[in-house]
This record gives C-alpha cells, structure tokens and sequence, in this order.
C-alpha cells in the first residue's frame, strides 16, 4: 500500500493506503475523500479531478501530457502544481505525498 495524505477543502486531513496501479484520483474517491469529483470517471474529459500536489513529489510524476494541459485550462484556482488527479498513477515512489484539493471543482 502506499500513503497518499490528501486534504479536502475544507482543511481537513484523509490518509488513504492507496494500491499501486490505480490512480490518486481513483483512490480518493474509493475512500471517499471530498473535493475529488471525478466526473467523467478519469476519462480526461471533466477536470473535476483537479488537485495540488506535494511540490517535492512533481518531478516523480509523469509529464502532463497536452491533452491534461488543455483540460487543466477549464479547471479553476490553478496553481504552479496543479494537476488531474485522475492522470496520476499511484506508485510506491509516491508513498507519503500529500494532494491538496482546490477551494472548489468548478
Ligand atoms: Fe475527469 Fe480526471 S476525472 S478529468
């Protein structure tokens, strides 16, 4: 399992034992995190998905490809470490990451 710290927007703290393979917006909303919708499933097609990574972990990560870049142009309150969470694999180098979610999806 691998600990992702998500923080919903109201400040609280989730800890969540994600399974590697799945998607950190998969494992949010398995457990129910709030601020992750994830409309359209993680199709990449919705941007409801839209979180704040741990900036120490982003160059774990896999490059954002153009299409995520594009959806990231509808999502709101995009920061310098925004992105969909629904892009993002879960792995054992993420083990520890927090993923702060926007103020709101829309
Ligand atoms: Fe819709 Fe990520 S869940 S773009």
């Amino acid at each position: 399992m691998v600990r992702i710290n998500y923080v919903t927007p109201a400040g609280d703290p989730v800890e969540v034992n994600a399974k590697p393979g799945e998607s950190v917006m998969e494992a949010a909303v398995r457990n129910g995190v709030d601020g992750i919708v994830a409309a359209c499933g993680g199709c990449l097609s919705c941007a409801t998905c839209h979180s704040y990574i741990d900036e120490s972990f982003l160059s774990k990560l896999e490059p954002q490809s153009d299409t995520e870049k594009d959806m990231l142009e509808y999502a709101s309150h995009v920061e310098g470490n925004s992105r969909l969470t629904c892009q993002i694999e879960v792995s054992e180098a993420l083990d520890g990451m927090t993923v702060r979610t926007p103020p709101t999806q829309d």
